[in-house]
């Protein structure tokens, strides 16, 4: 078992990662996590698999618990979900001290989040993730929120959770194509701060794609361990939060250009290929280092080139919406070695074209 700590003051929370730990979460729950009742919310998937299942060892430790499911999926990350499920919990009796476990996916994460940060003005929730994504990405720092149809993420609130456990082993549930999606954020965490955790990477390929228990739980470690840090510094992305954002501003055009038929992951490793393509031009990153990414990326399954047949004007009309909504110029992640990301917004149209592959 190992625990990691979100150091933000006296909203500060720890991240337990511990194979086999969703089992014994209810034992535990009424002394760590004390409320009048327990609102697991979760998706339709992760309900069967997992969420029933502590429901019952929640209410055997003779606690309350509902379990609210919302249909699974991005398409229903939105304020309708929300709607319904602050509904339900009115009716179910939760009160100010109640608490919501998020459990499932960065879609779960997102939505209960946005609920806990909203239901009566904001009540204390528990992560659970369950995906690669959640477990190494989402769960961590605080940030709740669903889509809109003007854009992904537009209405939101930040609000930490008091505590999220990971238990890799619900990672053998999950489909391969989603595993390799978290898989493109770890390795942008090695890109962005930890060159040592890159080369890992590279040397334990094989365990890593047979999940293997040891490495997984290390990998989960240093991604949390990277994000919390991260998060600690700048918790509100006013500046330095943003180098998590690398590959991201291209990706996310990528994936809203493909009408979000590219995962999220696939989107954001063509993103960061791209952004590494737009370092060499500028001589600031070395050529070898970019084929040392392009390869990382390329054997886990992951996308290195914007798909021929998607639209590039698409692709640059989305990022233009994005320039327009900050109201400045768009900010890029640069890489200016493995281990070490710049922010900058001296990206040209030139540069972009080159990249995206015109
Ligand atoms: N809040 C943040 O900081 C943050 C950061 C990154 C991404 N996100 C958000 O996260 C979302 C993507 O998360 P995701 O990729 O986990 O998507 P997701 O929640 O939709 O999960 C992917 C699929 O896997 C299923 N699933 C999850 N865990 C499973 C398991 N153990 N076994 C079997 N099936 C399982 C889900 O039901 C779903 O069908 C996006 O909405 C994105 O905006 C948020
Ligand atoms: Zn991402």
């Amino acid at each position: 078992m190992s625990v990691l700590q979100v150091g933000l003051g006296e909203r500060s929370y720890p991240i337990t990662i511990e194979q086999g730990c969703l089992q014994g979460i209810a034992t535990n729950l009424g002394a760590t996590h004390s409320a009048s009742r327990y609102c697991i919310i979760t998706d339709d998937n992760v309900s069967g698999l997992y969420g029933e299942q502590l429901q019952e060892a929640i209410r055997s430790a003779g606690m309350d618990c509902d379990l609210l499911v919302f249909p699974h999926g991005e398409a229903h990350k939105h304020l309708v979900t929300v709607g319904l499920l602050l509904s339900q919990a009115a009716q179910k009796g939760l009160d100010r001290r109640s608490m919501i476990i998020a459990l499932g996916g960065g879609v779960s994460g997102d939505i209960a989040g946005f609920v806990a940060a909203t239901y009566m003005r904001g009540v204390p929730f528990i992560q659970i993730p369950t995906s690669l994504l959640a477990q190494v990405d989402s769960s961590v720092g605080g940030k709740t929120g669903v889509d809109i149809p003007e854009g992904k993420n537009l209405v939101g609130a930040f609000h930490q959770p008091l505590a999220v456990y990971i238990d890799p082993d619900v990672l053998s549930t999950l489909p391969r194509r989603e595993y390799i999606n978290g898989l493109a954020e770890v390795i942008k965490h090695g890109i962005i701060k930890d060159a040592d955790y890159f080369q890992m990477l590279g040397e334990k390929f094989d365990q890593v794609m047979a999940l293997d228990p040891e490495v997984l739980g290390e990998l989960i470690q240093v991604s949390c361990r990277i994000k919390a840090e991260v998060v600690a510094a700048d918790e509100q992305e006013s500046n330095t939060r943003r180098i998590l954002n690398f590959g991201h501003t291209i990706g996310h055009a990528v994936e809203a250009a493909s009408d979000f038929q590219i995962l999220h992951g696939f989107a954001v490793a063509i993103g960061m290929v791209a952004c590494a393509r737009i370092s060499v031009l500028k001589g600031i990153l070395g050529n070898d280092k970019l084929a040392a990414i392009i390869s990382m990326i390329k054997r886990y399954g992951l996308p290195t080139e914007v798909p021929e047949d998607l639209d590039r004007d698409r692709i640059k009309s989305y990022l233009l919406t994005d320039k327009k909504r900050i109201g400045s110029k768009t900010s890029y992640i640069l890489a200016v070695d493995i281990g070490e990301v710049i922010i900058t917004e001296e990206v040209s149209d030139e540069e972009i074209d080159a990249v995206i592959g015109l």
